[in-house]
């Protein structure tokens, strides 16, 4: 299913339902070229493209000018030194200095389904639904075997790539890079599309028009980042949510990473991704085997909402895991933002009440209710009950919520040490760190050395005790500080640029470890907010913290960059306190509801202090979210207006996949007097249905609502929301 080898043209065809990706290898040496990636096309033989206009060169070695050749031809996976003078792929280094490699084309393999990762997160697939390419190719003096993988999914537009690298020689390979995907295409005058931030304002979209030379994105973090998000798009100068070519890369990886394009001097663009060369230097002893992680490539000729929908697809079906992968999300009533560390057993039973009385159903205990935890300086890495703050350990508090018929779930940050702890006291070197400097702290707290088995094993007794202490149902998965002064004293010298990837795979591995501990656990990631808001991590948590900026405005935003790559049902939304802890702005209760029913919607402000009126307005936040949740979860989003755009309201929508609802989420932002009323134009409804409105009761064809539109309705004032329904009228179609 949707690859094959055409024989005589030696050209590899991936095909999806709209695009194909046509990989040669050249006749006299065995490179392996990159040929075609775009629009579907029926043709495998497309080798004219492989000199993009410039003249055939003469054969490889047999010419003057080897450098015309290598430096211009576009590569699957390119390699140093040898005279492509663009950013390569894989650079190493061998024990007697030499830093050049060069891959040819040794044999392939084209099976159904998709073989594991190991350690790593990433894409899965049965072998129904989908098919791999594995391109085996050798550098022969090195004796290093590289496999080059792809994969495709039925019915999407996405080819997952990933990259395994074998010692098959005698001598020791250091590799100083290895990214996981490289795109040789030729120049159509993009612009680069990333999502930047930083705490509590993560993943706005920056487009910008490309240029020569290099342009990219990263993380030195050690963590995806606030910063940047590990995705990177190029699309047409005109292309719209609804119109033009958009091709794009997300890592499925949540330490440092490099996106990158570059556009040399014979306009050829090379756009790569994959783990930061900066920081990284893996050793392969003989015999030994590095794995990347695994990039995704879309590509949409209908514009990022085509894009969109294909990830969120690819991410639904093909990443997300476990128990909770197909189900609702229970509302939930988290204490941070109602109490942060100033709470006891009465204090959040008393929320608590509140909550099961509206009918949310899981309550979440935040940050401080271990060691000595009264603020954010001390006793992370000594995960025992504050019996001062909880008399009866967890096991009293979650058997009393779970009396009042609630679910229980508990916050923790395994990852970290606080210099003031048992742990670290007892245990300094377990903290990453290099032992002739004063330790660098962030929030008071040091990185625990995951890269070690030891200290993996010592953490992972500390989660399984805490989740075997009380019935806990969900784990809020907290990350907050990145990684500085990297240095693991278990590793010697001149392994220590292995430290962040071996890091990321001891997150990974405790991670996996919970899971198949504790099969029916929700997890929802969660660094410093959204940090670590990637694919890595959806492969583990349906849900992660989508940014500590919980006030409604500002996530329209920010939550609009999310839902670009990342499906709604995995952004945490909470309904917060007014005026916001983050930005003093105040907005109605309602508004809030609204905006937080577009992710996995929860609340999270001391609903003991609410108003009777707001208290009253949170059963109807519940049963639209028990109402349309499953849309949100499953459906088509369409953003239909953007406030980061406009700068006045905001319009997005979500479609079930049957077309049979259309719920759409209006804010007014700031209310204008003098212009004329905006109106919308729905999408992805079924031209010939016939839906009612809920909100004016008028009834048209599908047509008629998405291309005639609807008048926004008018609301007198500033950060207003509605909630219009389209629903299918039964037997009128
Ligand atoms: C950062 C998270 O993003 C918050 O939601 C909260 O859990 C705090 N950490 C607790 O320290």
């Amino acid at each position: 299913m949707g690859i094959c080898f055409d024989e005589k043209e030696k050209i590899f065809c991936l095909d999806t339902p709209h695009s194909s990706y046509r990989i040669g290898i050249t006749d006299e040496e065995g490179f392996i070229t990159h040929l075609y990636y775009g629009r579907r096309v029926p043709d495998s033989n497309v080798k004219q493209l492989l000199w993009r206009g410039f003249e055939h060169p003469a054969v490889y070695g047999k010419t003057g000018d080897q450098l015309q050749y290598v430096t211009r031809i576009p590569l699957e996976y390119p390699t140093g030194g040898l005279g492509d003078f663009r950013m390569p792929c894989l650079a190493i280094e061998t024990e007697s200095g030499s830093r050049t490699s060069q891959l040819y084309y040794r044999t392939h393999r084209i099976c159904s389904g998709k073989p594991k990762l190991c350690g790593l997160p990433a894409t899965f697939g049965t072998e129904q639904d989908c098919s791999t390419l594995e391109i085996e190719c050798v550098d022969t003096s090195l004796q290093l075997t590289v496999i080059l993988s792809y994969s495709v999914f039925e019915g999407l537009d996405a080819i997952a790539r990933s990259v395994r690298i074998e010692n098959n020689g005698t001598q020791r390979i250091r590799l100083t890079s290895a990214l996981s995907a490289c795109l040789d295409m030729p120049n159509k005058n993009s612009d680069l599309l990333t999502l930047h931030g930083s705490w509590a304002y993560e993943r706005m979209q920056c487009r910008r028009p490309l240029t020569w030379g290099k342009q990219g994105i990263g993380s030195r973090y050690g963590v995806s980042s606030h910063e940047e998000n590990p995705f990177i798009a190029l699309m047409d100068h005109t292309a719209t949510q609804t119109q033009g070519e958009v091709y794009a890369m997300n890592f499925v990886y949540s330490g440092n990473f490099l996106a990158e394009a570059e556009m040399s001097q014979q306009e050829q663009l090379r756009l790569v991704m994959g783990i930061h060369p900066d920081g990284f230097c893996w050793t392969l002893d003989s015999c030994e085997v590095f794995q990347t992680p695994e990039t995704i490539l879309v590509y949409s000729c209908s514009g990022l909402s085509g894009m969109t929908h294909t990830f969120h697809d690819l991410y639904r079906k093909h990443l997300i895991r476990g128990a909770f992968k197909d189900r609702p999300r229970p509302s939930l009533i988290n204490n941070w933002e109602a109490t942060y560390f100033d709470f006891d057993t009465e204090k959040l039973l008393s929320i608590a009440k509140t909550a099961a009385k509206s009918g949310i159903e899981l309550f979440v205990l935040d940050d401080g209710w271990f060691g000595k935890r009264d603020d954010d300086t001390t006793s992370l890495g000594d995960w025992t009950v504050n019996e001062t703050k909880l008399p009866g350990g967890l096991k009293r508090l979650s058997d009393e919520i779970h009396a009042l018929g609630m679910k229980f779930g508990i916050w923790l940050e395994p990852e970290m040490v606080s210099p003031d702890s048992d742990l670290y006291r007892a245990h300094p070197d377990y903290a990453l760190q290099n032992p002739e400097r004063e330790p660098i702290l962030s929030r008071t707290q040091l990185v625990l050395d995951l890269s070690r088995k030891d200290v993996r094993e010592c953490v992972y007794a500390m989660i399984h005790a805490v989740l075997s202490s009380a019935k806990i149902e969900y784990v809020k998965w907290d990350m907050n500080r990145p990684l500085a002064n990297v240095q693991s004293a278990a590793l010697p010298s001149d392994r220590q640029g292995e430290v962040y990837h071996r890091y990321m795979l001891g997150v990974y591995e405790l991670q996996e470890r919970m899971l198949t501990d504790f099969p029916d656990l929700l997890l929802e990631n969660c660094s410093s907010g959204g940090r670590r808001f990637d694919p890595g991590m959806l492969y583990y948590s349906p849900q992660i913290w989508t940014s500590d900026n919980t006030e409604a405005i500002d996530r329209l935003k920010i939550q609009e960059g999310t839902a670009l790559v990342y499906p709604l049902s995995s952004m945490g939304a909470h309904v917060a306190a007014c005026p916001s802890h983050t930005n003093s702005r105040v907005t109605p209760f309602a508004t809030r509801g609204l905006v937080s029913l577009c992710g996995c919607f929860g609340y999270e402000l001391d609903l003991t202090k609410l108003t009777d009126a707001e208290i009253g307005e949170i059963p109807g936040q519940l049963e639209a979210y028990h109402t349309y949740g499953d849309i949100f979860r499953t459906g088509d989003y369409y953003r239909l207006a953007s406030f980061s755009e406009n700068g006045e309201y905001d319009v997005l929508s979500a479609v079930s996949k049957n077309k049979r609802t259309a719920v759409i989420v209006y804010v007014q932002v700031l209310s204008q007097q003098k212009r004329a009323v905006p109106v919308i134009y729905p999408q992805g409804l079924d031209e010939t249905t016939m839906y009612r409105c809920t909100e004016s009761g008028e009834i048209l064809s599908g047509a008629g609502w998405m291309y005639a539109g609807i008048p926004l309705p008018v609301m007198k004032g500033d950060y207003l929301g509605k909630l219009i329904v389209l629903e299918a009228m039964e037997d009128q179609k």
